[in-house]
């Protein structure tokens, strides 16, 4: 009996992958990857193994995805172990829980193997902790984009401490318009990361009154809050000392959280 085990490849790094998944791409008959899956993480499929590159092109997702469901079918029936390889963690957007479904109301044996996820990995890669005591208290990981005729609720997130926005580039300039419309300030930090984790990673941080004043490239992550200042620190320097003074940078805002309390 097959299995088809859909796998998170983690946000780039290979050795950010989990060691279950190494394993599975070791001794995979087939393997489906999407265009987020770096080349280093590809170098660990058995050779030999049956390769489907299933990234989705701009403006043909839908049909894209109906030929994934089908192919995952298609070798279910003629191997053992089918990866369904996924960037970051399978189950954090891009439709990997849609395929779950797909397959388990077909009757195949599905395994999940979760992956380090973009959302959080990204940023702390590169100096940006989603939270931190008396800065940040949570976090929200939320889409830029959604589906066709859909509009994201920036108002139920404007006020979360920091925001992840995956899926964001194209629509950046009119989420920094909502956020600050919904009562988020002018100058709170913005960061995006661009191709986090690999040799190409690069940083842009700026303000959401000056979002479109900054170029970048997709995938990013972008990342809205009082932590982005946390980045010059971290990056300066990593002794225990600096660490323990972060809190300072942020004094006003301590004080008026304990004000509302
Ligand atoms: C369809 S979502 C998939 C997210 C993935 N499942 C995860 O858990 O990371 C794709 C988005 O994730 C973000 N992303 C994924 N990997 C990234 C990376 N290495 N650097 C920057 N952004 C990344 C970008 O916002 C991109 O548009």
């Amino acid at each position: 009996m097959s299995t088809i085990h859909i796998v998170g490849a983690g946000p780039g790094r290979a050795d950010l992958l989990t060691v279950r998944a190494a394993r599975l791409l070791a001794r995979a008959d087939a393997v489906l990857f999407d265009r987020l899956v770096s080349a280093e993480v590809l170098e660990l499929i058995r050779p030999g193994a049956e390769l489907h590159d299933v990234g989705k092109e701009e403006g043909r997702q839908e049909e894209i995805q109906s030929r994934i469901l089908e192919l995952l079918e298609d070798c279910a029936q003629r191997h053992e172990t089918v990866v369904r390889l996924k960037g970051g963690d399978p189950m954090v957007f891009g439709r990997g829980a849609e395929e779950w479904l797909h397959l388990v109301e077909r009757g195949y044996d599905v395994d999940i193997v979760p992956g380090v996820s973009s959302a959080v990995s990204v940023p702390e890669m590169a100096g940006i902790p989603v939270t931190y005591r008396g800065v940040a208290a949570g976090f929200a990981v939320v889409a830029g984009q959604r589906m066709a005729g859909r509009c994201q609720e920036w108002a139920a997130y404007a006020h979360v401490d920091t925001l992840v926005i995956l899926m964001g580039v194209a629509q950046r300039v009119e989420i920094a318009a909502c956020l600050r419309l919904h009562g988020r300030s002018a100058e709170t930090p913005v960061a995006f990361i661009e191709k986090g984790t690999t040799v190409r990673e690069r940083v842009v941080v700026t303000t959401l009154a000056e979002v479109a004043d900054v170029d970048v490239n997709a995938p990013a992550v972008m990342v809205v809050g009082e932590v982005v200042r946390l980045r010059e620190k971290l990056r300066e320097r990593a002794d225990s000392d600096s660490l323990v003074n972060l809190a300072r940078l942020f004094e006003p805002r301590e004080t008026h959280a304990r004000q509302a309390c």
